[in-house]
């Protein structure tokens, strides 16, 4: 168990921090990884991981729930995935044309994902929501695109960020093209393509998050208990909804697994509903943690960006010289192989389920039904935390991710990987015994008695 004396025995976190923040600004290179969205006493840095842990700079190892923003499925250092990876090292990194892992890959890509018939790669999941924009324009002659406004993320691109609350710096012209609806609710999509009729581009969306398309429908809940596409509510659900007014409007239809996918199933969170997207992208979990990113889709879209076609008019789609970098794609391909081989999605909708019932069971057994709260299906959980008004509570969170971090267990969010098994959710499940009788006691006391520094908060604000 830490404590805070026990972290600054060493004086050395603050310098740590001091020096990322005067390095790089927002002392980190994702702004989810900021000291502003973990509490006080969170290592400010880490040294390494290795399956479903990581260790802090005095060697301190922490059982890990974040999971490197979700981009490892697998575990840390999966010898596996990193022996493919030093393979493509050794055969040159990058090569001055296409390599042979570079077509293997993209084959892998297209027989492995129904709807993807080509694809090209990229480096970030913002380099390729944003090609997947462009193509679709290039592909309508349109201009608009919709998202909805429940979904955190899809580029740092100006194009979305402009539709945030962070406006510094943003050219407003790329955004005013961005319209905004409501996941779940059809009509304020069908509202969008009354007002722009003819103009919309593309809707793109994450196909599913902690909130899924089927309305009140609980077979999701558990799979692969009862999976969506044999579930007699699914043709009517949202996703179809959108489905079939895009198709009626000439408008494409992009998913962004950017999350979801190799996941919440091999094929995508798309097979997994039975819905089937225009264009969509990957990119976290495709290489365990390797950088890569993917857009893909029908050929005849696609092939905008294609050069064999003579006389054709020329879209410059995504063109980068480390987009065809081999350990990644050497690292996806056999991170493909093993999520295929293992079903790493059935273990982690498994352990989904057996968490849920653990963090659960625990938050009963400490009275906090109201108060801690689970959401979203096995794959996507979420907590909530609220106060004593019944309403979420940042201050609450922090302190409940505190004393989780206090008993060595790094929670700011739930993802988890083929490395979490029985020991990590006894583990878990220790951990938030103690972490929620100080949550219990601090919804009496007032959580300020409690919290080692300042509560977390949202990325998307418009000051510091
Ligand atoms: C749904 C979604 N799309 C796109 C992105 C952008 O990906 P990247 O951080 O690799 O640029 C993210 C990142 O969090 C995401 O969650």
């Amino acid at each position: 168990m830490l404590d805070k004396r026990d972290h600054n025995r060493k004086g050395d976190w603050q310098e740590l921090r001091e020096r990322l923040h005067r390095a790089i600004p927002g002392g980190a290179h994702t702004y989810s990884r900021g000291d502003d969205q973990f509490p006080a006493l969170a290592p400010p840095l880490l040294e390494r991981g290795k399956g479903a842990y990581v260790w802090d700079s005095h060697d301190r190892k922490y059982l890990d729930y974040g999971m490197a923003l979700r981009a490892v499925t697998i575990g840390y250092a999966d010898d596996r995935v990193n022996a493919a990876a030093i393979r493509q090292i050794e055969n040159g990194v990058n090569l001055t044309r296409a390599s042979r892992i570079e077509l293997e890959a993209a084959e892998l890509i297209c027989d492995t994902v129904r709807t993807a018939e080509m694809v090209k790669f990229g480096k970030n999941g913002s380099n390729v929501t944003t090609a997947a924009v462009k193509i679709a324009r290039a592909h309508t002659g349109r201009r608009f695109v919709c998202i909805p406004r429940q979904h955190p993320f899809f580029s740092f691109d100006d194009w979305f960020i402009g539709t945030t609350t962070i406006k510094r710096g943003v050219d407003e012209r790329q955004s005013s093209s961005t319209l905004v609806f409501d996941y779940n609710d059809i009509g304020s999509l069908e509202a969008l393509f009354a007002e722009h009729r003819g103009e919309i581009a593309a809707v793109m969306m994450e196909p599913a998050t902690h909130i899924v398309p089927c309305g009140g429908c609980e077979h999701v809940a558990d799979w692969p208990g009862t999976p969506c596409g044999n579930c007699p509510n699914h043709q009517g659900n949202f996703l179809h909804q959108v489905r079939k007014l895009t198709e009626r409007a000439g408008t494409l239809l992009i998913f962004d697994e950017m999350i979801t996918g190799f996941r919440w199933h091999l094929q995508g969170a798309q097979h997994f509903f039975g819905v089937e997207p225009d264009l969509s992208t990957f990119g976290k979990a495709m290489a365990n943690g390797f950088s890569l990113a993917a857009v893909c889709g029908r050929r005849e879209i696609m092939e905008v960006g294609a050069i064999d076609k003579p006389g054709m008019e020329r879209t410059f789609l995504l063109s980068t010289t480390h987009g065809s970098e081999m350990p990644a794609l050497g690292a996806f391909v056999e991170a493909t192989r093993i999520t295929a081989e293992e079903d790493v999605p059935g273990h982690l909708w498994t352990y989904g389920k057996k968490l849920r019932e653990t963090m659960e069971g625990m938050a009963g057994e400490h009275g906090l039904s109201d108060h801690f709260i689970m959401e979203g299906p096995a794959i996507a959980l979420n907590y909530v935390t609220r106060g004593t008004d019944g309403q979420p509570c940042m201050a609450m969170r922090t302190l409940f991710a505190q004393e989780m971090l206090k008993r060595g267990v790094m929670m700011p969010w739930i993802t988890f990987s083929q490395a979490h098994g029985d020991t990590e959710l006894d583990a878990t499940a220790e951990a938030l015994d103690g972490a929620l009788a100080v949550y219990a006691r601090a919804l009496v006391d007032g959580p300020a008695e409690y919290l080692d520094g300042d509560a977390i908060k949202p990325v998307f604000r418009t000051h510091n």
